[in-house]
């Protein structure tokens, strides 16, 4: 399968950080081992080294600062999503991509890009949603670890699973070593869901997605998923 064969699917990528799973969504687009282009980047947080990164690369980026969306204590949750919103859709994405954006969504967001807005979450999900997962899959003496790419729905961490890799914690592990383990999964996983999307594989399906027109009931896993 070669990915000119398709449309390229327009990317609409959200950062707050670093930006390395954006990275590997732009080398991905780029080299044409995934049939998707990003055509903006946006992130929440001015300076952040992601939209450096971006913007070395060429890709249209835009910043609307959370911040400034803060008055007398208060953040304006349907003022920052607005904009947001606009910016989104000034760029006409078929699918709009959480690499690392830090901001809880509201349902109304979730409910506008129902089935085009997808996340990746470093744990297993449906175990250790939010926070810091590394530091408390390392409390809990886990054995395993990984990451999860998912649909975005009104529950945090929450919507439909889409593929998920897995890696050993190893004695002597700490927070840098097991996320480095961890964010190479990533940046494999998230464009080979992308491009599972962009051919047409994997579909929404109203919130029950289907994968090769078998409805999923668990994420498919890396290893089987680089098989097939
Ligand atoms: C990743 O670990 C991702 O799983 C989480 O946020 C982090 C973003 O890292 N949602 P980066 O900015 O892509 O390097």
């Amino acid at each position: 399968m070669t990915p000119d064969a398709v449309t390229p699917l327009r990317l609409a990528v959200l950062i707050s950080g670093r930006g390395s799973n954006m990275l590997a969504i732009a080398r991905a687009c780029r080299e044409g081992h995934i049939a998707a282009d990003i055509v903006t980047v946006l992130s929440d947080v001015p300076g952040v080294a992601g939209l450096d990164a971006a913007r070395e690369l060429g890709l249209p980026v835009a910043c609307i600062e959370g911040a400034s969306f803060r008055a007398e204590g208060r953040f304006d949750k349907p003022a920052f999503e607005a904009a947001l919103c606009a910016a989104i859709d000034a760029s006409q994405p078929d699918l709009i991509v959480l690499a690392g954006f830090m901001r809880v969504l509201s349902p109304a967001f979730t409910a506008r890009y129902a089935g085009r807005l997808l996340n990746i979450h470093p744990s297993l999900l449906p175990a250790y949603k939010g926070l810091h997962t590394h530091e408390r899959v390392l409390e809990a003496g886990e054995h395993w670890h990984g990451v999860t790419v998912h649909y975005v729905t009104a529950e945090l961490d929450g919507g439909p699973l889409l593929g998920q890799a897995r890696v050993p914690v190893l004695p002597g592990d700490n927070v840098a070593s097991l996320s480095a383990r961890v964010q190479r999964q990533e940046h494999i996983l998230f464009p080979l869901v992308i491009d599972w999307i962009a051919r047409g594989r994997l579909r929404w399906n109203d919130g029950s997605p289907q994968f090769d027109g078998v409805t999923l009931t668990a994420p498919r896993h890396l290893e089987d998923a680089s098989a097939g």
